[in-house]
């Protein structure tokens, strides 16, 4: 068997699989998220070791699983997150998380010293919760603490870590710290000594599916584990996120409705520019990208409509409601900006909208207005590969917009694309099992443990009448945001 560990935010998720893909036993174990001030979020490196060691520990108490026969372990991972280590690899503060929003100056800082080139350096904006500029308040911040800092880890790394005794990362999270040179493969000098970052802190780079340790004896006696177990790198978690969901050739695009949503490509030209507009971050397969726009209210903005306007309803009934209303919802448009937005529109104080309420108008024009403003805001990104020439036909939904055929077809008829969901939906955690399971040899490559791990389920094709109608709103969706950005009352 091989585990697969999904680090997430709120918690760690473990599966062992076998060599057909086939989930054997999973455990999960939750932590807790530390807010000390506005717009802080931080967690201790320590919870997340305690957790997965704690699922680990329940997982191999499973009676049809032999001990033994888990040979290898790899991790996706929650992005971004800073955890800073002193000579002797303790951990120095809390690491601040990649939801943590209090770096807006160190953000300001590093465009203007570095201007136009960070982006032609780095693939990416400085946005707040990528790691460098939380490195950057740390320093001017935090001096005692910066003054000891000897290395920084990304949240999976430190677990890891803590298997192993290796310190690594790879190349999908290093993107996301924005201190890597994409095109180069390495740790940005120029960036380290604009900023003075000694670029010793930045941690050794391998590939996801390189062997980052084994097993330690003492880590061994604690989780249960064989001592030798082999632990492969892993990877981000959109990184890990898109092999869990076959987004590994260019024909296929992902569509995942979680709290936030993600629209992401496979990439394979480190050229592709897309302004930092849209995120550029190094895949889990060498020499291979993705791109990735992020919706901040998918389904938390239909959520919130549930616990405001229909909170007795199951979610299943609440969201039929929209099949008695019609495609256009009789005429309403919703923009899902409640909570701002980052992709197209990197913008933290636009605010959402219905527009053309009529009398005519019921409750459930409102739920099918709001299934199709978010996929309206994900058609936006769509909109900016077709302007750079892009070519897919399928699109792969996951989470919240798999599991109502109503929002599939939706998407197809937005998209106007072929739509899919899979019939084994894992997320990331899929991803980091089928990194351990490359790593260990059952397979030449990514591409080739897809076949054998990822099903795909029902195929939604768009339909004609609906795409006409769908194109025609869309035009009127695109001007919503800028005649209603200054707005609010
Ligand atoms: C990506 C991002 C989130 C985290 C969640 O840039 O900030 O998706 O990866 O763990």
């Amino acid at each position: 068997y091989v585990l697969g560990i999904d680090l997430g935010t709120s918690a760690v998720k473990v599966s062992a699989l076998n060599r057909n893909g086939q989930i054997i036993a999973q455990e999960s174990a939750d932590y807790d998220l530390i807010q000390p001030g506005p717009g802080y979020s931080e967690q201790n490196p320590e919870d997340w070791v305690s957790g997965t060691t704690a699922a680990i520990v329940r997982l191999i108490q499973h009676d049809h699983l032999t001990l033994k026969a888990i040979t290898g372990i790899s991790f996706s991972g929650q992005m971004h997150g800073l955890v800073l280590l002193d000579e002797n690899n303790r951990v120095l503060r809390p690491a601040i998380l990649w939801n943590d929003t209090r770096t807006t100056a160190q953000c300001k800082e590093i465009e203007t010293l570095l201007g136009d080139s960070f982006i032609a350096i780095t693939k990416n904006r400085p946005l707040e919760g990528f790691t460098l500029p939380k490195l950057l308040w740390v320093k001017e911040n935090e001096p005692d603490i910066w003054a000891k800092a000897k290395t920084f880890l990304l949240p999976k790394d430190y677990v890891r870590f803590r298997m192993t005794g290796r310190l690594a990362t790879d190349y999908s999270d290093a993107t996301g710290t924005v201190l890597l040179d994409v095109a180069a493969g390495t740790w940005s000098k120029t960036i380290c000594e604009k900023l003075h970052i000694p670029l010793s802190l930045c941690p050794p780079l391998i590939r996801s599916i390189d062997l980052a340790g084994n097993v330690t004896p003492s880590y061994a006696a604690f989780s249960g584990l064989t001592i030798g177990t082999k632990v492969f790198c892993g990877a981000a978690d959109n990184a890990a996120g898109a092999i869990g969901t076959g987004i590994l050739n260019s024909n296929r695009v992902l569509s995942s409705i979680g709290t936030s949503g993600v629209v992401l490509k496979y990439e394979t030209n480190a050229e592709t520019d897309y302004h930092g507009v849209l995120q550029f971050e190094d895949h889990a397969i060498p020499n291979k990208f993705y791109s990735m726009g992020v919706t901040l209210a998918a389904g938390y903005s239909l959520s919130w409509f549930q616990k405001t306007f229909a909170a007795s309803e199951s979610f299943a009934d609440f969201i039929t409601n929209a099949e008695r209303s019609t495609v256009g919802a009789n005429g309403l448009l919703f923009t899902p900006y409640i909570v701002g937005e980052r992709a197209p529109y990197a913008d933290a104080s636009v605010r959402g909208s219905f527009i053309g309420i009529d009398g005519t108008h019921q409750r459930h024009d409102f739920v099918r207005a709001v299934l199709e403003g978010i996929i309206f805001s994900f058609r936006d990104i769509f909109a900016i590969y077709e302007e750079n020439g892009s070519n897919f036909d399928t699109v792969v939904s996951t989470g919240g917009g798999s599991k109502s055929p109503l929002w599939l077809q939706i998407q197809a008829d937005i998209f106007n694309r072929k739509v899919v969901s899979l019939k084994n939906e894992q997320g990331p955690g899929m991803g980091a099992a089928m990194i351990a399971a490359v790593g260990m040899g059952w397979f030449d490559s990514l591409q080739e443990c897809t076949e054998q791990f990822i099903h795909f389920g029902k195929v939604y094709v768009p339909d004609s009448d609906h795409v006409k109608k769908y194109q025609q709103i869309y035009e009127i969706y695109r001007k919503v945001y800028a005649r209603t950005k200054d707005i609010s009352a």
